[in-house]
């Protein structure tokens, strides 16, 4: 019997071979200057020569005031960077692989003292973690912003990539406009679903413009946070969606960095936490300590708790209000589910911290050498993404 995960399917006209995607996930391959390293050469290789049909890069910052605070993010402004990153296109072609870059700009949810630059916002509305008060866009910048997109998008191009995701969900600046939350503006960026969704649309349709209508252009969406935006809202903006030609596929998944261990959950291993995010580097050890004890009761009440395909019971919910190829991400883990979500009408899944702990998980599932991953979502890899390392499983070192 034919097995749907082995089977191809379209972005836009550009063939995929398979429907188990890695999702984006951050490397931490670059250098202070987000130049790739070329450990990021051989990070994708192992992925692409087992056989995964396409790969989505971590979050590349379209700008320095759009970077984020994991210390190792690349991105595509520079010429040193288009180079680095088409020796990792170029390796990855070598296979039957695809690769995407996802794309991105932090808004609220960087700090100063990494950015060396104003925090902006579509509101002034601080991050309860991040506790920067943002200065809002106004138009100019706003425009200014979408172009930096579509530059980094067309870079991306020029730099081998098959295509780009535009991350528009975690918190990141596009999720702080289309959050009713975190966007409070009285102009034509805020207010109606259409109105806040603005913002989005203007970067595809630029995108499009500077890399053409067959450049495949997907982007990913949080089907709420913990914050007052709801999967009512990822409704509206599925079915808005359904109207703009510029975006060929939706992935679909949860939160936002405020409270990162709710997109990802499983394991919080707050201690480590404290060691090595940049947000308590600048306390004596002692007042960390007090920090901690503080704040991690708080913390862990508010844990969200791993279930195996956590987000899929809200994007059942929605999935039939759109018309675009639909991915799901969170928590899947085995063959058997991952068949039954395709069958359920989504085009393909994405998985991140599966093929951190086995890269090879593609050519085991096709094999049948086994039928789930045996990531145990201890979220040391997701911890580390906040030091110096490069990302790779705990559990194996
Ligand atoms: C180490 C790590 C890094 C991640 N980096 C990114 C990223 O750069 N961009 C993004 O959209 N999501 C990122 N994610 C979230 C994943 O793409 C994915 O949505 C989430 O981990 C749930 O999938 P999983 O249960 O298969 O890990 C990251 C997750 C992990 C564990
Ligand atoms: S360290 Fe390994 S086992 Fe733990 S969450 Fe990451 S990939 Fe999974």
């Amino acid at each position: 019997m034919c097995n749907i995960i082995f089977t191809p399917f379209k972005i836009n006209h550009l063939t995929i071979n398979n429907r188990i995607i890695r999702a984006a996930t951050y490397e931490g391959c670059a250098d202070a200057n987000q130049v790739p390293l070329l450990s990021m050469i051989g990070f994708y290789e192992e992925l692409a020569k087992n056989e995964v049909g396409l790969i989505i890069t971590g979050f590349n910052a379209t700008s320095q005031a759009g970077r984020a605070i994991q210390p190792r993010q690349a991105s595509i402004q520079t010429t040193e960077q288009v180079k680095m990153w088409k020796k990792v296109t170029d390796r990855v072609h070598l296979y039957e692989s695809k690769i995407f870059m996802q794309i991105s700009h932090a808004g609220r949810q960087t700090l100063k003292k990494v950015t060396n630059r104003r925090i902006v916002a579509p509101s002034r509305i601080a991050s309860p973690l991040f506790r920067q008060t943002p200065t809002i866009l106004n138009k100019t910048e706003i425009k200014n912003i979408i172009t930096e997109y579509a530059t980094a998008a067309l870079n991306a191009k020029m730099a081998g990539f098959d295509g780009v995701q535009i991350h528009s969900a975690h918190g990141y600046l596009i999720h702080q406009f289309l959050s009713p939350h975190t966007n409070q503006r009285t102009d034509q960026y805020g207010g109606s679903y259409g109105n806040r969704l603005r913002f989005l649309k203007e970067i595809l349709v630029e995108i499009k413009k500077q890399c053409g209508l067959t450049f495949p252009t997907i982007i990913k969406l949080s089907l709420g946070d913990d914050f007052g935006y709801t999967v009512n809202d990822t409704r509206e903006y599925l079915c808005l969606l359904n109207e703009c030609s510029e975006v060929d596929a939706i992935e679909l998944s949860y939160g936002t960095m405020d409270r990162p261990f709710n997109i990802i959950r499983g394991n919080a291993p707050l201690d480590l936490y404290y060691r090595f995010s940049p947000f308590f580097k600048a306390y004596p050890g002692f007042l960390k300590q007090l920090i901690f004890l503080l704040v991690s009761k708080k913390l862990k009440r508010n844990l969200m708790p791993f279930n195996l395909n956590y987000n899929w019971e809200s994007a059942k919910e929605i999935q039939t209000h759109s018309t675009k190829p639909l991915f799901l991400t969170g928590g899947i883990r085995k063959v058997a589910d991952i068949r039954s979500i395709l069958e359920k009408g989504f085009t393909a899944v994405t998985l991140s911290r599966p093929f951190i702990r086995e890269p090879e998980l593609m050519l085991k599932f096709r094999y049948h050498l086994a039928d789930e991953s045996q990531c145990i979502n201890c979220n040391l890899c997701t911890i580390h993404c906040d030091s110096p390392k490069q990302t790779h499983c705990y559990l194996l070192s």
